[in-house]
């Protein structure tokens, strides 16, 4: 398998991260996963954006520019040749010597970057069934807005969610919605859509960008305001959405179905509207090509 470590493309069997790595011993950094398309990042400098965003809020200084990272991304997914995939890339501290908590010097220490691409394809059969998820508490820290690779907050909620057998978590925090394990959540009532707004609660997801923008050419209404537990029960339809699940209807939680317990039919109009949107993207970088 073929590693992208900082700007090197090697086997895995050649990466030596060093066990004083700040990522590996204090989960200290950040990372992006980017859907690739037909060979295409979509929606790339999102993802980008969101990275350099989450390093200025851990104080991180990137060692690298936007373009030498993108296409350090880029010469990983040609070298990989997968179509259909998703490329995970993480940036760490660094390696610091001895184990201290203090953040290092950034003039002395530099950032780790590793990346890798695995095939992904749609979760067609699931989005045309949908999920059924149950409410977890949300005791995660105060900083969901920071991609950091600390997931073990998230872990924790999934694994609740599993062991009552189900598939997903929907976190209520103070007793409204948060998001779910690792994607964004939205309900739909009387036509209007809802969902968490930004802030450090939840991760500002790329694919609640393209959302927006789909919900507002179709006019629907987008209301970006915390909604209870109650009120999510007695939705007409929900869904969770992130880069690699795209559209995904949540139809019962907690045992009780939601609306007809069903993907609803907004959330089918969604979903189409997204994977055009996706075809568009890919013709039109290919056609550039
Ligand atoms: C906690 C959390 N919220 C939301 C998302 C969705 O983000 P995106 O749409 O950028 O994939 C993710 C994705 O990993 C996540 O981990």
């Amino acid at each position: 398998m073929k590693i992208l470590w900082n700007d090197q493309i090697l086997e895995d069997s050649e990466v030596a991260i060093d066990f004083e790595d700040r990522g590996y011993q204090f989960g200290d950094g950040i990372y992006e996963v980017i859907r690739i398309y037909d060979g295409c990042m979509y929606m790339e400098k999102e993802h980008l954006d969101r990275l350099w965003v989450s390093a200025e809020k851990i104080r991180m200084v990137l060692p690298f520019t936007r373009e030498e990272l993108s296409q350090r991304l880029h010469r990983l997914v040609k070298e990989v040749g997968l179509a259909n995939a998703r490329i995970y890339f993480q940036v760490t501290r660094g390696v610091a010597k001895p184990r201290l908590h203090d953040f290092p010097d950034p003039k002395e220490v530099t950032p780790v970057l590793t990346a890798d691409v695995q095939a992904v394809t749609r979760p067609a059969a699931k989005q045309n069934i949908g999920i059924r998820a149950g409410f977890v508490e949300d005791k995660r820290w105060l900083h969901c807005d920071i991609k950091s690779i600390s997931l073990l907050g998230n872990l924790l909620a999934l694994d609740e969610a599993k062991q009552k057998g189900y598939e997903e978590a929907v976190l209520v925090r103070d007793g409204f919605v948060t998001e779910a394990s690792a994607s964004n959540l939205w309900m739909v009532k009387n036509d209007i859509l809802y969902t968490h707004p930004d802030g450090n609660l939840v991760l500002p997801g790329i694919a609640k960008i393209k959302i927006r923008e789909i919900a507002k050419a179709f006019g629907l209404e987008v209301r970006e305001e915390a909604f209870t537990r109650e009120a999510l029960l007695a939705a007409d339809e929900c869904f969770k959405t992130s880069s690699v699940a795209e559209i995904m209807p949540i139809v019962e939680i907690d045992d009780q179905k939601i609306g007809e317990g069903m993907p609803g039919k907004l959330t089918k109009k969604l979903l189409n509207a997204y994977i055009e949107a996706i075809q568009l993207t890919v013709q039109s970088h290919l056609n550039e090509k």
